[in-house]
């Protein structure tokens, strides 16, 4: 027979490792696997490689090719009153323009506006693009810079932002100051000159 004072022992034993084992099984799992996840930290510039940024200014032609068997624009949706809409209000064009150095076709590629540009406006043609400027040429080749912003066609000058870039442009932020150069009314085809500036590192 157990002396009853065993048993109380034996009973305060269990429940003393029963105690125990809970507190540090609660330990265990909000200090030893509940440490926050670390999924963010800070890191010096030069960790990257990054040192002093720099500005550049790129000048192209982009040339929006709408009419032919072979055009780098199309029109990809539309809205039932965009036909009839004084600015097309709601027309989506997809493109995969080209980019030269010069005004003319001819003249050196060096790379592809590639994105949309949507009719965004139902008082003026106001154009909503987004797009990047995938480079070919040059040092730039396979570097991109996003254009994203507002595009009155009509306006002499129009202005939008650059908001990013990769390759050598990456942290890209800048503008983009933009003239049309050439618009022929019967084929709707247009050459417009992209005069950038582009602080990246
Ligand atoms: C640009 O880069 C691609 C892929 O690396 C290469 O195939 C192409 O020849 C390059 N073009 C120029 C003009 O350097």
């Amino acid at each position: 027979m157990v002396p009853k004072k065993a048993v109380l022992l034996s009973n305060s034993f269990l429940s003393y490792t029963i105690f125990f084992f809970l507190i540090f099984f609660f330990l265990e799992v909000t200090v030893i696997h509940g440490k926050p996840h670390q999924f963010s930290r800070v890191l010096s510039p030069a960790s990257l490689g990054l040192k002093e940024g720099k500005l550049t200014q790129l000048q192209v032609y982009w040339h929006d090719i709408v009419s032919g068997s072979n055009p780098s624009a199309i029109r990809v949706a539309a809205a039932p009153q965009t036909n009839t809409s004084p600015t097309g209000f709601g027309a989506l064009m997809m493109i995969d323009d080209p980019l030269t150095e010069g005004p003319e076709m001819s003249s050196k590629l060096v790379g592809r506006a590639q994105g949309f540009y949507s009719s965004a406006s139902q008082s003026e043609v106001g154009l909503l693009m987004a797009m990047n400027f995938a480079f070919t040429d040059g040092k730039y080749n396979g570097s991109t810079i996003t254009i994203l912003g507002r595009n009155t066609v009509f306006s002499k000058e129009r202005e939008m932002p650059v908001i990013g870039g990769s390759g050598l442009f990456r942290f890209a932020r800048g503008f983009a100051k933009v003239k049309t150069h050439k618009f022929d009314a019967a084929t709707g085809d247009a050459t417009t000159e992209y005069n950038i500036h582009v602080y990246h590192y």
